[in-house]
């Protein structure tokens, strides 16, 4: 009796072991993914630059980067903290939750929260999605969607650019994704977000064309720097912002 009650047990260990591991393969492979970290508003910070200064040379000067993220960023933020001084309410809510529910800020703020939240939320992933030793084609699931939607990746880049360049004075150009997964070329104005105007356009890729971003290496030639922007295009970063959208 013994032996036959330790032979199923035996049998019952030997098929759960299995199972437990495959279910643990399993959920790392299918693991939904983790959500983007939303801005703070109590108060809203300014994070260091992910690399150096002069990490994006030669297609991004070490002294436009700095000013850009030192004096421009900062200002943004600064302005959201002076903003949102008055009004406690808010500043439980996060910086993305603001700009993308704008008609329930007060009259009196809601075109400070608009462009200096905008801002910061914008340049917040503009640092993330860029990155040193990166460019080139694209890969993950990005990638394929690119060719799907816009039959290749220089078609992508061209679009795109004309976008970017289009854009009368400053803003953006934008690839945005809806929930499932389907992506689209658009440009805003001045720090416009995509989610501002449209709850399903996850911006996963951004190129900011104010003149603060290129003109003191590029001067005029914006077309210049649209091209050359590519040679520093995390696109890991892009594939996370990607996976994002499509949890959202
Ligand atoms: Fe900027």
């Amino acid at each position: 009796m013994q032996t036959t009650f330790r032979r199923i047990l035996i049998l019952f260990v030997g098929l759960l072991v299995p199972l437990f591991f495959a279910c643990q393969s399993n959920s790392q492979v299918d693991a939904a993914p983790s959500a983007a970290p939303l801005l703070s508003a109590s108060p809203a910070k300014l994070d260091p630059l992910p690399y150096d200064y002069a990490a994006l040379e030669p297609y991004i000067d070490a002294q436009t980067m700095r000013l850009h993220h030192d004096k421009h960023h900062a200002t943004y933020v600064n302005n959201i903290n002076e903003t949102l001084k008055a009004y406690p309410d808010l500043q439980k809510q996060s910086v993305d939750s603001l700009i993308q529910n704008l008609n329930q800020v007060p009259e009196a703020i809601r075109t400070k929260i608009r462009n200096n939240g905008g801002g910061h939320v914008n340049h917040t992933m503009f640092w993330q999605i860029m990155a040193p030793k990166a460019g080139g084609t694209p890969t993950g699931a990005v990638a394929k969607a690119i060719d799907q939607t816009f039959g290749s990746f220089d078609a992508f880049k061209q679009q795109f650019n004309k976008a970017g360049a289009d854009r009368f004075g400053s803003g953006w150009a934008w690839l945005v994704s809806d929930r499932q997964g389907k992506l689209s070329i658009t440009s805003t104005a001045n720090q416009d977000n995509p989610l501002m105007s449209n709850p399903n356009a996850y911006p996963i890729l951004g190129n900011d064309v104010w003149e603060h971003a290129y003109y003191l290496k590029y001067q005029n030639r914006r077309a210049e720097y649209l091209t050359n922007w590519w040679n520093v295009v995390n696109w890991q970063a892009v594939n996370q912002r990607y996976a994002q959208a499509q949890r959202k």
